[in-house]
């Protein structure tokens, strides 16, 4: 990545019209969630992936859109059930809403991007009024299969106005891991006005910018997580829609989390948490373009060690398995040019993965028994996030004599 030579691209911002630098380019990759049959190899889609940051409001963003029917329909294999821990993380929550916001006669909560309705299964069975809407059928079919109630659709103001004509308006709207997927902010709190209760609260968690770039998790870039949220991206986002952040809570998952509560300005006063927050980042200066600069030149020493790393114990004659075909491994594979010559196989527990190739590497996706047999010398750890529930799992790979690679926050082997 070499941002020296040519002057960077500018774009107006999604949220405010300001200008957006570009700061990272990852170069040419496919969907993150493509993974292909081989007679599919040859129409395979790529797109340039590129971030920017807005001068005037600091989102972060990507310089280019990928059409959203592309990444989000029927065949969207990621299922958000798979890993124990975050059933139970949104299970704590759905039982803390309940105390809360959901204590009351007849309250209603909307999730936006309930998938396979990790977090709804605990909503319906404590037998709450709910909807959950998202566009990938076949995620939402299994939440359906479990009695949650799902319109397989897009969020966004017409759904939303919609929802609202036809079930009253909403007490919680709640959404985890997909704001940061929707480019069209302005359509998503629009409906969000059309839908919430004058007092109601709008709670979303995404993957957290300060975590990202404090501990160079830069494969938490890839197509569908089109916005970088820092707190003050987003407390001027809502702004800008004529809504007020009202808190925010960082959390660990998926390498660190922020769970933003928006809601009508006045409603709450702002948390004591939220300011805090807002001045670590201006103390991290998380909003300048050159904190970016510093960043891009430990993504390509992260590049330079691990291909290093993967090339020698190759040429030792090691064998090397991945684990966990993360979206996040595209951008890895691609970005360092690893393929099945380094690695021949990645084992993932998702059945829609399994026995297709990985987007762009091309890498085979086979199931977690295909692990042990034999265990390999090293594996490499896509799923990093998920690292101390796969470490448990496969307990026996490591007293065998097997390592594990990891790449974040830089490249060790344990
Ligand atoms: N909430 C789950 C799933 C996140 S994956 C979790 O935290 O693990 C992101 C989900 O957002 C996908 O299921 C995708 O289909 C959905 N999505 C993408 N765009 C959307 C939109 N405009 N409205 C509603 N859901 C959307
Ligand atoms: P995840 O990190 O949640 O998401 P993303 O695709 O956004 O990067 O994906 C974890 C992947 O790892 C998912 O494909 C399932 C797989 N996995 C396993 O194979 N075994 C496990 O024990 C766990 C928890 C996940
Ligand atoms: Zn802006």
């Amino acid at each position: 990545m070499d941002l020296s030579k040519t002057l960077p691209t500018m774009v107006p911002c999604r949220i405010c019209g300001g200008t957006v630098y570009e700061c990272l380019d990852f170069g040419r990759q496919p969907l993150s969630n493509g993974f292909l049959k081989p007679e599919d190899v040859p129409h395979e889609r790529y797109y340039r992936l590129a971030v920017g940051i807005c001068t005037a409001c600091t989102m972060v963003q990507q310089v280019h859109e990928v059409p959203r029917q592309l990444m989000f329909h029927d065949g969207y294999v990621y299922r958000a059930s798979g890993s124990s821990l975050m059933r139970k993380h949104f299970e704590h929550y759905a039982e803390h809403l309940l105390a809360t916001d959901l204590n009351g006669e007849d309250k209603f909560l909307v999730e936006i991007g309930c998938n396979d309705g990790v977090m709804l299964r605990a909503i319906h069975e404590a037998g709450v009024r709910h909807l959950g809407v998202d566009p990938s059928g076949g995620a939402a079919r299994v939440a359906e299969e479990n009695g949650i109630r799902v319109r397989i659709d897009f969020f966004e103001r017409a759904t939303a106005a919609d929802v609202r004509a036809k079930e009253g308006p909403a007490d919680v709207i709640f959404s985890a891991n997909t704001i940061s997927h929707i480019p069209y902010l302005d359509s998503v709190f629009g409906g969000v006005d059309a839908l919430l209760a004058p007092q109601g609260v709008f709670i979303f968690e995404d993957r957290y910018l300060g975590d990202i770039i404090a501990r160079t998790y830069f494969d938490q870039i890839y197509d569908e997580h089109f916005y970088l949220f820092s707190v003050e991206s987003v407390r001027a986002a809502a702004e800008q829609y004529g809504f007020q952040l009202v808190d925010a809570e960082h959390m660990p998952v998926h390498g660190g989390s922020i769970r933003y509560t928006v809601a009508r300005p006045g409603v709450r006063e702002p948390s004591a948490s939220l300011l805090a927050l807002l001045e670590q980042e201006r103390e991290m200066q998380l909003g300048r373009h050159e904190t970016f600069a510093g960043f891009a030149g430990r993504i390509n020493g992260i590049r330079d060690d691990l291909v290093r790393l993967l090339k020698d114990l190759h040429g030792d004659g090691k064998r090397i398995l991945g684990y966990g075909a993360t979206s996040k491994s595209a951008t890895v594979t691609m970005f360092c040019g690893i393929d099945s010559g380094l690695v021949p196989y990645i084992c993932d527990t998702t059945p829609g993965k399994q026995g297709r190739l990985a987007p762009g590497s091309h890498i085979p996706v086979r199931t977690p028994d295909a692990f042990r047999d034999p265990y390999p010398d090293y594996a490499l750890l896509f799923a990093w996030n998920h690292a101390d529930e796969i470490m448990a799992k496969e307990r026996t790979f490591r007293e065998a004599g097997g390592r594990w690679i990891l790449y974040v926050p830089d490249v060790h082997v344990i």
